[in-house]
């Protein structure tokens, strides 16, 4: 296996550990559950989605290229932080349940907006797909 092989295995296994956990939050959130302020559930996100960060920073340094360079690398990076602040204003941030579910569900588009574009390598994403005869 190769290096960037590697780099991109463990790159999809923290995006879906990433997403899944969010998830689960989310779910903890809206049912009130005590685990989600528990220590764990507040260090582990970090450490996968630092890794996440640095696999893809380890696979753009052996593509020698900047992410601004690519468009579809261009419009990860924007979903992700859309992702990222709809998930603390979800988690952390609203006050009333009704925004929590709202922004809870927002950033859940974002990332399935961010797999569909890692797949298809197009900012347009689900729009590619030819019209439904
Ligand atoms: C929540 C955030 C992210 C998720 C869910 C995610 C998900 C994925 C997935 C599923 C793949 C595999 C696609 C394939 O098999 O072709 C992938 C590949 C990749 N991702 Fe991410 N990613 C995220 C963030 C990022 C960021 C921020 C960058 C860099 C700006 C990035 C750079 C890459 C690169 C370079 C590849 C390799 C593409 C290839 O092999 O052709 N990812 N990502």
């Amino acid at each position: 296996m190769t290096l960037f092989a590697a780099l991109k295995l463990v790159h999809m296994s923290c995006a879906f550990l990433s997403i899944s956990g969010f998830t689960l939050r989310g779910y903890w959130m809206l049912s009130g559950n005590p685990l989600l302020r528990s220590r764990a559930t507040r260090v582990v996100p970090h450490i996968i989605d630092s890794l996440l960060l640095a696999t893809a920073v380890g696979m753009l340094f052996i593509w020698r290229v900047s992410p601004l360079q690519v468009d579809w690398l261009c419009a990860k990076i924007v979903a992700l932080l859309a992702y990222i602040g709809l998930g603390m204003v979800a988690l952390r941030f609203a006050k009333t349940a009704r925004v929590k579910t709202i922004a809870w569900l927002l950033a859940l588009c974002c990332a399935g907006y961010i797999i569909v574009v890692a797949y298809t390598k197009n900012p347009m994403g689900l729009m590619l797909l030819p019209p439904a005869a």
